[in-house]
């Protein structure tokens, strides 16, 4: 079978995971039977991280057995792929402010036993302390200062690994997109080597997404 990334398969130009919950959607993707496996097809305009591996990133940091941060979880809709991917050997620890996204992920997790809901504000690391080292630190909180958010957890939590979908107009929307992406470029490489950049266009309009090594 053909992959973008191990534990990233490619149906027809699409991406999928291998479901861990077989016979349940999360968000009302389609499933797909091979064999005795299901595939989820991992919808690109649902997900900037599946409109990622789609506009062609080389570096998936996110592998079987990873324990991964995921910031600005909402009801899970990236993080139940991230689940599919990194499997019962792999952790993430889903990191929301908002209730009702948090009542989701929490039935969310009820089923999925790799994923953790904490139920706090990213910009407060020391909160979840408890989470300790982790691979990756993965930021989607539409939020002015994230790649300053992000950088403060990955260096908290000494993360190999950083990925970002930053969404340009929620920056600054008076600067042109490409301004932002060259700014938060310099504000990465303050701490990381810069590994993919990709425009999510037209998936996602006006979104950028890097993927990052965390200098040691
Ligand atoms: C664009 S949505 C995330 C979509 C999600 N990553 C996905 O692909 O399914 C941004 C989320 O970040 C959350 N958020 C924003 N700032 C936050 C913060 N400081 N701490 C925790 N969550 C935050 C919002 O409540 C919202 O649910």
């Amino acid at each position: 079978m053909k992959q973008f990334f191990p534990g990233v398969y490619s149906f027809g130009g699409k991406a999928a995971t291998l479901n861990m919950v077989k016979g349940i959607s999360v968000y009302g993707e389609k499933r797909i039977q091979v064999g005795k496996d299901e595939f989820r097809i991992w919808e690109e305009k649902r997900s900037k991280l599946a409109a990622a591996v789609l506009k062609g990133i080389k570096n998936l940091p996110i592998k079987e057995g990873s324990k991964i941060l995921y910031l600005g979880a909402a009801n899970g809709t990236t993080v139940s792929h991230v689940s599919d991917i990194v499997g019962l050997n792999g952790f993430v620890y889903a990191v929301e402010f908002a209730p009702r996204s948090m009542s989701d992920l929490i039935s969310l997790s009820e089923k999925r036993k790799n994923i953790f809901p904490i139920f706090a504000d990213a910009r407060f690391p020391e909160r979840y302390a408890e989470v300790g080292k982790v691979d990756v630190v993965y930021a989607d909180l539409s939020d002015p200062q994230q790649v300053e958010i992000l950088l403060r957890n990955a260096v908290f939590f000494k993360s190999g690994f950083v990925m970002i979908a930053l969404k340009a107009r929620c920056v600054d929307s008076s600067e042109k997109p490409k301004v932002i992406y060259d700014k938060s470029r310099k504000e990465l490489e303050e701490k990381c080597r810069i590994l993919d950049f990709v425009i999510l266009d037209p998936f996602e309009v006006d979104h950028g997404f890097f993927v990052g090594e965390v200098k040691s």
